[in-house]
């Protein structure tokens, strides 16, 4: 059996976004991130621990209709540098979006610090600086580390 054989086990999708290459483990935090849990009623197909040419298992996500936007993609370079991101098109792909770690992550994440500016009742978007050892507030310093990036999403 072929490596092309055995992704069939997660068909083609005929528009929207197929995250590949994710490592394995981590495609239950890319729908977190992406705020898919179902009641949304998208259409999603996700392989965990599928065979891969170029990692021992990889998870994948395919998600209909619907395409990331940076802030998203920004997180998923963050939790999966080595993730690769098609658009599809009529089936096709028509573009593999670059994943580059970025200087910053802005919204998506909350701060785990219940008195920073961004956590009252005003509504600011939080904006994170990202540094080797974790993520942190560019409004009161508090560091979120990568192994806990997934429990500071936020719930979209
Ligand atoms: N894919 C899909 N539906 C489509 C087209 C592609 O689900 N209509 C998936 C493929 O199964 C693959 C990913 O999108 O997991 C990328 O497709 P493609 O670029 O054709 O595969 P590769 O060349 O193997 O990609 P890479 O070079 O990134 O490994
Ligand atoms: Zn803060």
């Amino acid at each position: 059996m072929t490596d092309a054989d055995q992704e069939l086990r997660v068909s083609k999708i005929r528009n929207g976004t197929v995250i590949d290459h994710l490592a394995a483990g981590q495609a239950l935090n890319v729908l977190a991130l992406l705020g898919i849990d179902g009641s949304g009623g998208e259409s999603v197909s996700v392989g965990m621990n599928v065979p891969s040419d170029t990692l021992a298992t990889k998870d994948i996500v395919k998600v209909e209709d619907r395409e990331l936007s940076q802030s998203e993609v920004d997180v998923l370079a963050v939790i999966s540098p080595d993730a690769t991101i098609n658009i599809i098109r009529e089936y096709d792909v028509i573009e593999k979006q670059r994943i580059d770690r970025p200087e910053s992550v802005d919204g998506v994440l909350s701060c785990p610090n219940r008195n920073c500016i961004t956590t009252g009742d005003e509504p600011i978007r939080t904006r994170f600086a990202v540094l080797e050892e974790g993520l942190r507030c560019h409004y009161c310093g508090e560091i979120i580390r990568e192994s806990e990036i997934t429990a500071h999403l936020t719930v979209t």
